[in-house]
């Protein structure tokens, strides 16, 4: 037998290739898989370390499998990232995700992951929204002005024209202002409010998005407005107290962000201490779990963040670029 090639889709045909779906149906799908046991996500291997400037550095590999349209879509997502990379000009976090044929096992595509990471947190974010946030919203706040940001502006344009006002904040003043530029050209109907404190900007509104890269929680529950929804996305910006005194908080995977000490909900979830309130948005698609929107307190989404969302995606991305002939053939095997 001859050995397969290898296609690669690189970032340009990546973006070309999602306007050929709807990202929010496929990550509803799979939660919908997920809450029914058809999925497999085995743990993630996560591996540390600091570079020459001081900068915090990581490698995370998580492979996943996902029904697909023909059977079982197997794959892998390598997402490495370096906080000193926006200083140098270049996205925090890149890395590549691949599909592997189901028969030999053989890599069969490899694409830019940094793109589908982004739109599948960003599309889960608007997913819980849509069934745990308040009925109606005009404006967002975001914290953190980085990638995530853009992504969640570009998708709360397209799937929210009712949201005309997001109030951000950073802590790097030329990030707010380089988000606002950025959203003059590409998302003209989302007017970027600039906030003082990360406490101005929680306040403003009562959809909340963190989106930092804090490794230490500061948002404390009386910067937060009474029936709030809290999608945190970042994971390490909430502090206890917002968690104990939730209306309910949602997560992805239970075992994924229970077993995971290295972020708050993990630590509250190990100690018990959330346990009660804590289901997934799966469960809710598919009705096992009563959704909880907020009343008088804060609703809190904390997605761990999972491959089988950026595996099913590519899915659709390597369909779409297998019609329109995209992407390069690389013979690396045999
Ligand atoms: N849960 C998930 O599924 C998931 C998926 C992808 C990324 N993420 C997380 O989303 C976060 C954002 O990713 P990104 O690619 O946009 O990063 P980025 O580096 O492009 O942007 C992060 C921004 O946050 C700012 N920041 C850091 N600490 C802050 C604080 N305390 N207050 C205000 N601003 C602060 C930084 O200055 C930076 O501009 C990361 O923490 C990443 O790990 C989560």
């Amino acid at each position: 037998m001859v050995e397969p090639e290898l296609r690669v889709l690189d970032r340009r045909v990546v973006e070309r290739c999602v306007a050929a779906f709807d990202p929010l149906d496929v990550v509803a799908s799979v939660l919908r898989s997920h809450a029914t046991g058809s999925t497999v996500l085995p743990a993630e291997a996560y591996l540390e370390w600091t570079n020459q400037a001081g900068a915090h550095c990581r490698s995370v590999a998580m492979p996943g499998g996902v029904p697909g349209r023909d059977g079982p879509v197997y794959g892998v997502k390598i997402i490495n990232a370096a906080v000193s990379n926006p200083s140098a000009g270049m996205d925090r976090a890149g890395g590549v995700t691949m599909l592997f044929d189901p028969g030999t096992a053989r890599p069969c595509l490899m694409a830019d992951a940094g793109h589908l990471s982004a739109l599948r947190t960003a599309a889960y974010t608007l997913v819980s929204l849509r069934h745990l946030g308040p009925q109606s919203c005009e404006s967002i706040s975001l914290i953190g002005c980085g990638a995530l940001a853009r992504e969640h502006l570009r998708l709360l344009a397209r799937y929210h024209p009712a949201i005309t006002a997001a109030h951000v904040y950073d802590l790097d003043p030329g990030r707010i202002s380089a988000l606002a530029g950025w959203a003059a050209l590409q998302t003209p109907g989302i007017t970027v409010i600039p906030c003082r404190s990360a406490a101005e900007a929680v306040a403003a509104s009562t959809v909340v998005i963190t989106v930092t890269t804090s490794r230490k929680p500061y948002i404390e529950p009386d910067w937060i407005r009474p029936a709030s929804f809290v999608a945190h996305v970042s994971l390490d910006d909430l502090t206890e107290d917002v968690f104990l005194a939730a209306e309910a908080v949602f997560v992805d995977d239970v075992t994924l962000v229970k077993d995971n000490p290295r972020r708050i909900l993990g630590r509250l979830m190990a100690e018990a201490k959330v346990q009660e309130t804590a289901g997934t948005l799966g469960e809710v698609l598919v009705g096992t779990r009563k959704a909880v929107r907020p009343h008088d307190g804060v609703v809190v989404s904390n997605p761990f963040g999972m491959s089988i969302l950026d595996i099913a995606l590519l899915e659709q991305v390597a369909r779409a670029a297998e019609e329109a002939k995209l992407g390069s053939l690389l013979r690396v095997f045999g």
